[in-house]
């Protein structure tokens, strides 16, 4: 893990200002927090920062959000010291590829796609690649061992990677037709690579009726570049009990 400090002063510009659209946005995430609790925001409103300032995050940019959400600048600045997606350096312009090389990712062979950044993009990890499209860096389980090797870029994970998927993971932002985020072998989410081995068929009950859809559909996966939590999916069923938090008839005994 390398030491995360701010960009030198000559890389820093003088100030930072949201656009309107992106204010509006920012005052939109505040006004969700009790009187008092703006601080709360404060993770949201630095990554809109980081989109807007082609995805790095200044002294000045963490000086305006702290002012916004009434923070001591330290705060903030601890924040985005802390959390490795918040980049404290210019990026490359097309992808930042943030690689995972914690030990199940290494054990799937993390370390051909070092190879692939080392030799494409730059030797060293934070450093522009000659055109000025890419950057790259190393960091820790990025919660996706599952799918492993695997590389973060902007909102979307890119997973079981290899080598030459990965060469062409990088052809497809260099050209600007990125991948589809996800399992780059075929498999679906973490499910067997051939397909599913258990629960093939409902044969055990003759009534039930054959499901019409499979049960995860790549429909739900999540778009490029977008939140996670932006995926529809059905409201979660209450606790046993009804909503005021009464037991329910089944609990009681005679
Ligand atoms: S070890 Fe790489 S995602 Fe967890």
């Amino acid at each position: 893990m390398a030491v995360r400090r701010l960009a030198p002063k000559e890389l820093q510009p003088a100030s930072f200002a949201f656009s309107e659209e992106n204010l509006a946005w920012a005052k939109g995430q505040i006004a969700k927090y009790p009187e008092g609790r703006q601080a709360s925001a404060v993770i949201p409103i630095l990554w809109r920062a980081q989109e807007q300032a082609n995805g790095w995050i200044s002294e000045a940019a963490i000086r305006v959000v702290a002012d916004m959400l009434a923070m001591p600048y330290i705060r903030v600045l601890e924040v985005a010291t802390f959390y490795t997606q918040f980049q404290l350096q210019p990026v490359g312009k097309k992808a930042h590829i943030q690689v995972c090389g914690t030990t199940p990712c290494q054990l799937r062979g993390s370390d051909a796609l070092f190879d692939v950044c080392r030799h494409r993009i730059h030797h060293d990890p934070f450093q522009i690649s000659a055109d000025g499209d890419f950057s790259w860096e190393e960091v820790e389980c990025l919660g996706a061992c599952v799918n492993a090797p695997m590389v973060l870029i902007g909102n979307d994970t890119y997973e079981d990677l290899t080598k030459d998927s990965f060469g062409k993971l990088l052809d497809g932002f260099a050209s600007g037709n990125p991948a589809k985020p996800g399992p780059q072998n075929g498999r679906q989410f973490s499910a067997p690579i051939g397909g599913i081995t258990t629960l093939k068929s409902n044969g055990a009950s003759k009534t039930a009726k054959p499901a019409k859809e499979p049960v995860l559909a790549d429909a739900e996966a999540k778009m490029p570049g977008a939140a996670a939590n932006t995926q529809e999916r059905p409201a979660p069923k209450p606790p046993a009990g009804d909503a005021t938090g009464k037991k329910g008839k089944k609990g009681k005994t005679s």
